[in-house]
């Protein structure tokens, strides 16, 4: 790996500033889900066993450089301290008064980074009155480091820098899936637009053997064939793009699984009475809401003849019953063939860890990963700058 984990530096008597990402789903006031702070103990954990203090760093919604009360990490610092076990400090000004008083086990939390204009601008001052609060910096929000900003790109240009526990864990984990991975690959991308997954498609295509579309986004695929998707969500203006896709996952030999049969109904609303349609089928009125049991027959053939799995995006509208049953049944078969060591599957983004968990399918899969929009952009084969930097 080109950089440095937590292993490489000496952390006694240090002080580490540590990038986390505890961006955490908060509704009434309440942390609703808490994986992500969750995921930095190991991180935490083992700075304290080598001796080290460490000041945690986090960024909360998006502030735009003005202070808002509402994201203050005053009510998650609570939380983290709960799920760490240890005694966290909530600090909101005097940053180094408080660093020099930090006592035993005792954690700092700073404020909402992005309160600060310079820390989205990547402000190289803003980064220096970080990095004169510690001796060693850490980062471990891969989940945030597709962001060039003051607290994951230009701080690690200033300090001695290296990746937290999850950072090294998820950035392994994602080598493993789509970097040198056993084949055949099989990609699952789902969700509603096209439009927002080009460049995931375009990348894909070229690296793995099976793509399945699902969601939405196949609707556009099916239109491009001259199928008629009635009044399904569709970008028609795509189907020119849909069709060079196409044409650059034939070229590259990786097989594209669009839906066979279609469940489809006349509302989008939870228990709408809905059929199960061959593909060409779809009534003027109706719309398709979910792939149907011959095309997920077929996507279980394709995962039972892989050996990687990649997952972004439901199969159908898994948020209501019973659009839910394509993306459930190939979840547990991919949790199923993981749990026999006959799968490796990697899944990550926001509605799919929802979907995956909704299907009681996430604690079977080999990685999940806790990064939305960077899971994406690394699927992309972007280079994420927070990553960058570390090297
Ligand atoms: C996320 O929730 O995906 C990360 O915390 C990044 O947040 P952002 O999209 O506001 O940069």
């Amino acid at each position: 790996m080109p950089w440095k984990t937590l292993d490489d530096i000496d952390f006694a008597g240090k002080r580490a500033l540590v990038r986390v990402d505890i961006n955490v789903p908060v509704e009434d006031g309440v942390v609703t889900d808490t994986t992500r702070i969750e995921r930095i103990i190991p991180t935490v954990d083992d700075i304290q066993a080598k001796g080290g203090k460490v000041i945690l760093m986090a960024h909360f919604g998006r502030p735009k450089g003005k202070v808002v009360p509402e994201m203050s990490l005053e009510v998650i610092a609570p939380v983290v301290a709960d799920v760490l076990g240890l005694p966290v400090t909530w600090v909101n000004s005097d940053y180094a008064d408080a660093v020099a008083a930090m006592e035993g086990d005792e954690v700092l939390l700073l404020e909402n980074l992005r309160f600060n204009p310079g820390e989205e601008k990547n402000d190289e001052g803003f980064a220096k009155r970080l990095a004169s609060l510690g001796d060693i910096y850490v980062n471990d929000a891969f989940s945030a480091a597709h962001r060039a900003h003051a607290s994951t790109e230009a701080i690690a240009r200033l300090l001695p820098a290296c990746a937290g526990r999850l950072m090294a864990e998820e950035l392994g984990a994602l080598e493993k899936a789509l970097g040198t991975p056993e084949r055949p690959v099989v990609a699952v991308v789902g969700g509603a637009k096209v439009s927002t997954k080009l460049d995931l498609l375009g990348n894909l295509v070229t690296k793995v053997d099976a793509l399945v579309i699902g969601g939405g986004m196949a609707n556009t695929f099916l239109a491009a064939q001259g199928i008629n998707v009635g009044k399904s969500l569709c970008e028609h203006d795509l189907a020119e793009t849909a069709r060079d896709i196409a044409q650059k996952a034939a070229d590259a030999g990786c097989e594209i699984l669009l839906p066979r049969d279609v469940v489809v109904a006349r509302e989008f609303k939870a228990g709408a009475p809905s059929e199960v349609l061959k593909t060409e089928e779809c009534p003027e009125d109706a719309m398709i809401l979910d792939a149907g049991p011959d095309s997920v027959a077929h996507i279980i053939q394709v995962f039972e003849r892989s050996k990687t799995l990649v997952w972004n995006g439901p199969l159908g509208a898994f948020e209501i019953e019973p659009f839910d049953a394509a993306t459930n049944a190939a979840a547990a078969k991919a949790a199923a063939l993981s749990k026999d060591g006959r799968l490796i599957s990697v899944a990550g983004g926001g509605d799919t860890v929802a979907a995956l968990n909704k299907a009681g399918a996430a604690d079977d899969f080999s990685y999940i990963s806790t990064a939305g929009g960077a899971f994406l952009e690394w699927m992309e084969g972007k280079t994420l700058p927070g990553v960058a930097a570390l090297g």
